[in-house]
């Protein structure tokens, strides 16, 4: 494919992909957000300088070294706290107009809450950075919470599930709005609530680690002989229940984001001019038959990840299909806490990265119910003819065209930014350089991705922007360092040097031309 002049080799050999390739920068709105979003554990590093407090990532990381993939440890990250201006102009240097990023709780209030002291070092940094940001062109799009709340919340009365940290969250929100609002137009509240509710209270794969099943099983990757399982869940000894804590975590993070919208709006909104949104994820699910309990089945799958959360936020309540299933283990919302959640977004961002089938699955009556086992659905890659829907992993762009079909027909048409859309490459050092940074599956990945989005906004899709999921390679949670997600490539034996990939050029080249020829 050829794009401002320059040529890449695509890893599509198929003509049925040509039409795909013909996708511009021009078949976007000019004032169309284009960027890459990153967030502050995964890449900043200094955890424990310039004031910073701890977070409840970095307190697992510390204590659980077995559950990170290889015993990574993150404190480092890739050290973009002290390159952050290298770093922009890297951003500038592709040509993104917009950047989505995440403010590090902890540090700014180390202590969790407003009576802790503000930590002024903190804030100089982010007002810098917004600074920067803004003298380039680039549109900053902050996340106020993307997994990193501080320890000492956690410690102090149990986090996401205790109702304190709703307020807490507010007035950190307002201390965010008051000190950066000025710059700051487009904020996210919370990244993927339902990954600490599920992961943190169901799984106990990230923190606090808590959950109640007795017997192993793996949740990323094969379990032996099949192998590698490069994340497993469970047994668990250390205290929670799966069957209510990710339900009442998750009740807390609603609240959580309606609170401080809520006081966006009437304290902030008028005179800033800025909007605010959550980020939420959803993969696109397709019945595995035409069964009429494979069809419901992929309805309960939808409701309980997606609507959990979209569900309130547009209408006021959980599905229909959670109250029936989780009956009385899912908390309720008051009559004022409805109004107060009903529409608090002014747009949602959906995060996409693949799609799967889902089978009806008959719920055991042996074991305890929990989040997983209620939906009552298994998630499978491949269907019964061995078909995978992706390209590989589950990717299957027209799931991305799908799902935001889905969203407007259910959710009033909502407007959306794709939040965060990538394709990972497993950690292979022992290539040489020039094979690790010569990535074509990504660019094909990139390629039919902004083609279905393109399709999807043609169709009456309110879609105002697109954030690659990420910018460098990071620090990828339970995966540790073993998956890269980044456009840069990340040298993490030579002082974690930023190497453009192949993609990145490529980016690069789509967002300076706005013609591509096949
Ligand atoms: C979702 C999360 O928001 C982000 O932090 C993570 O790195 C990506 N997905 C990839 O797993």
């Amino acid at each position: 494919v050829t794009v401002g002049g320059l040529t890449f080799q695509l890893s599509l050999n198929s003509s049925a992909f040509v039409g795909e390739l013909n996708i511009t920068r021009s078949d976007f709105p000019s004032d169309f957000m284009f960027g890459v979003g990153t967030s502050a554990a995964q890449i900043e590093g200094s955890s424990k300088e310039g004031g910073r407090g701890p977070s409840i990532w970095d307190h697992y990381v510390e204590k659980n070294p077995g559950k990170i993939q290889n015993s990574n440890k993150f404190s480092a990250a890739i050290d973009s706290y002290k390159r952050y201006k290298e770093d922009i102009k890297i951003l500038k240097d592709l040509g993104v107009n917009s950047y989505r990023f995440s403010i590090s709780w902890s540090r700014i209030l180390p202590n969790g809450s407003l009576s802790g002291g503000i930590n002024q070092e903190g804030i100089d940094h982010y007002n810098s950075m917004i600074d920067e940001l803004t003298r380039n062109g680039i549109e900053p799009f902050v996340t106020l919470l993307h997994f990193d709340l501080p320890q000492a919340l956690e410690e102090k009365y149990g986090g996401y599930l205790n109702r304190t940290f709703v307020n807490d969250f507010k007035d950190y929100s307002e201390l965010c709005f008051k000190t950066f609002g000025d710059r700051v137009k487009n904020w996210f509240t919370i990244n993927e609530p339902n990954i600490p509710a599920v992961f943190g209270y169901e799984l106990g794969i990230a923190p606090p680690g808590r959950c109640s099943f007795p017997k192993p099983f793996c949740v990323f990757g094969l379990p032996p002989p099949e192998g590698p399982c490069f994340v497993s869940a469970g047994p668990c000894t250390s205290g929670g229940n799966s069957s209510t804590e990710p339900y009442i975590a998750a009740h807390n993070l609603i609240l959580a984001h309606a609170s401080a919208a809520k006081l966006y709006r009437e304290k902030y909104q008028a005179q800033q001019k800025g909007e605010i949104g959550v980020v939420l994820v959803s993969e696109y699910y397709v019945p595995y038959s035409e069964s009429p309990e494979d069809i419901a089945a992929t309805a309960r799958q939808f409701d309980f990840q997606l609507g959990w959360f979209l569900e309130p936020f547009v209408y006021g309540d959980y599905p229909k299909s959670m109250k029936e299933l989780v009956k009385e283990r899912l908390p309720t919302f008051s009559a004022q806490e409805k109004i107060m959640i009903k529409g608090s977004l002014d747009f949602v961002g959906i995060n996409y990265y693949k799609s799967l089938y889902v089978k009806n699955k008959q719920p055991s009556s042996t074991e305890t119910p929990r989040y997983s086992l209620e939906i009552a659905a298994e998630n499978i890659e491949v269907d019964k003819n061995g078909f995978s829907l992706g390209l590989d992993h589950g990717h299957w762009p027209e799931g991305l065209e799908k799902l935001m079909l889905y969203i407007k027909q259910k959710y009033q048409n909502p407007k959306i930014y794709i939040s965060e859309n990538g394709a990972p490459e497993q950690r292979n050092d022992n290539v040489s350089l020039a094979a690790r940074t010569n990535d074509p599956y990504r660019i094909s990945f990139l390629v039919r991705h902004l083609y279905r989005l393109h399709k999807a906004i043609k169709s009456g899709v309110n879609i105002k922007g697109y954030f690659y999921w990420t910018l460098f390679d990071d620090f990828e949670w339970g995966m540790g360092l073993h998956e890269r997600y980044g456009l840069y490539y990340i040298d993490f034996n030579d002082n974690f040097k930023r190497i453009p990939n192949l993609s990145a050029k490529w980016f690069q080249a789509f967002l300076k031309s706005n013609q591509t020829q096949a």
